[in-house]
């Protein structure tokens, strides 16, 4: 027999989103007529905008004629569309951002369990407490144990302060999963300084920031002075324009990011980035480029906007109904979760089958992104509008919570 890699056995068997899926189809087994509705995974319900999916056909039929088929793309992405992100997404933040700076992947799951690749097995890593699990994972897999966790609850406003111990890697995400709150600037300026004082790298996923509606929440880190010296960002299609199955996103590493080799060298990480797609990475297909540089398009944009707005209005459903029901919740202001306590003494995993066993509901427990999500529960707000009413009605009549 082989030797494995022993630090699988240091992560949970089950990825969370895989645990519920295992506990919703044995509901369903017990339960064949059950309706369920789905308010855990955050994935996208509306179809892909008209604009986009026509873009996505066209070069479809681009695929099957000899003059216009394209084989391997770049592996950091076309051109068109890298410079269409350049265009659509930073400039109207004001943010110079180089098109060599964006590497288009197939998602940011992808790009942010991967990107620890890059770093030397010492590094210290700081992540949140509740966090999504992936940024854990692919550390612990890496065979990492120096992890620093940072707590996210509501005796900080989920804004924590920046730490006061060196550490090399700080994750951050905001608006946040799973908590849904955001980050301001003056609060994101603190960790940019701290990492500038420390020589630290900040990973900023920043994957909902298409719900943020606040001038004073930046959509982006590089809104902050000083971020392109110490921070890469990930930005995903997935939720701003609905390609959890089409699987288009992007990470920004800026040429201004260092680190030392195990000689002592200085070396590139946008150079070793590119190294490591290049070898590991073939891009993406070519018609999910043109759809999501279609995004950015003028109908494009306005098209899924709409659709962000249709997610937001679920989410302020989702709050005002909770809070009318007694429950304390945050986020879902500015993303598409909604973090709910639960009474005192509830647990999250006991909430979840409660909420399964009464309501026909499928949510996230707080405790699978970590302990100080315990007693919470988070509710997607990614569904449809009228399944999501009658799940408020199946809670008000059906739970006796507070
Ligand atoms: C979630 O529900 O946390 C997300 O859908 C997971 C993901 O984007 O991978």
């Amino acid at each position: 027999m082989i030797n494995v890699n022993p630090h699988f056995s240091q992560i949970k068997p089950t990825y969370l989103f895989a645990q519920i899926r295992q506990k919703t189809e044995a509901y369903l087994q017990q339960n064949p007529e059950a309706d369920i509705i789905y308010m855990g995974i955050g994935d996208v319900t509306l179809p892909i905008s008209n604009a986009v999916i026509t873009a996505f056909e066209k070069a479809g039929d681009e695929m099957g004629q000899k003059e216009s088929f394209h084989g391997y793309g770049p592996e950091q992405g076309y051109g068109f569309l890298r410079e269409a992100i350049v265009r659509g997404e930073y400039e109207p933040l004001d943010v110079e951002i180089e098109a060599s700076e964006i590497f288009v992947s197939d998602g940011s799951k992808c790009d942010v369990g991967n990107i620890q690749e890059l770093f030397s097995e010492s590094c210290r890593i700081a992540l949140g407490n509740p966090v999504y699990p992936v940024y854990l994972d692919s550390n612990l897999m890496a065979g990492r144990t120096d992890i620093v966790y940072i707590p996210f609850t509501a005796e900080n406003n989920f804004a924590p302060l920046p730490l006061k111990e060196h550490v090399d890697v700080i994750y951050l995400c905001s608006p946040n999963n799973p908590t849904g709150t955001v980050l301001t600037k003056s609060q994101l300026q603190a960790w940019v300084d701290y990492a500038k004082k420390e020589g630290s790298l900040i990973l900023f996923d920043s994957a909902y920031s298409a719900f943020i509606s606040d001038p004073e929440v930046p959509k982006s880190i590089y809104e902050i002075p000083g971020a392109r010296e110490v921070a890469i960002e990930f930005k995903s299609f997935s939720k701003t324009a609905g390609f959890t199955g089409l699987r288009c996103a992007f990470t920004v590493v800026p040429h201004e990011l260092k680190g030392l080799d195990g000689e002592g060298n200085v070396v590139s990480l946008n150079a070793m980035w590119n190294r490591r797609q290049c070898t590991k990475f073939n891009g993406v297909s070519y018609p999910v480029q043109r759809a999501a540089a279609a995004v950015y398009s003028p109908v494009g944009w306005r098209e899924v906007k709409d659709q962000v707005r249709y997610y937001r209005e679920n989410a302020r459903m989702i709050r005002d109904g909770l809070q009318e029901m007694g429950l304390t919740v945050y986020g879902g202001e500015h993303a598409p979760y909604v973090w709910v306590k639960l009474p005192d003494g509830v647990k999250s995993f006991e909430f979840f089958d409660l909420l399964l066993d009464r309501c026909a509901i499928v949510g996230t427990p707080g405790v699978g992104f970590g302990s100080c999500g315990e007693g919470y529960f988070r509710l997607s707000a990614f569904g449809d509008t009228e399944r999501i009413k009658m799940g408020l009605e199946r809670m008000k009549e059906n739970l006796r919570l507070v």
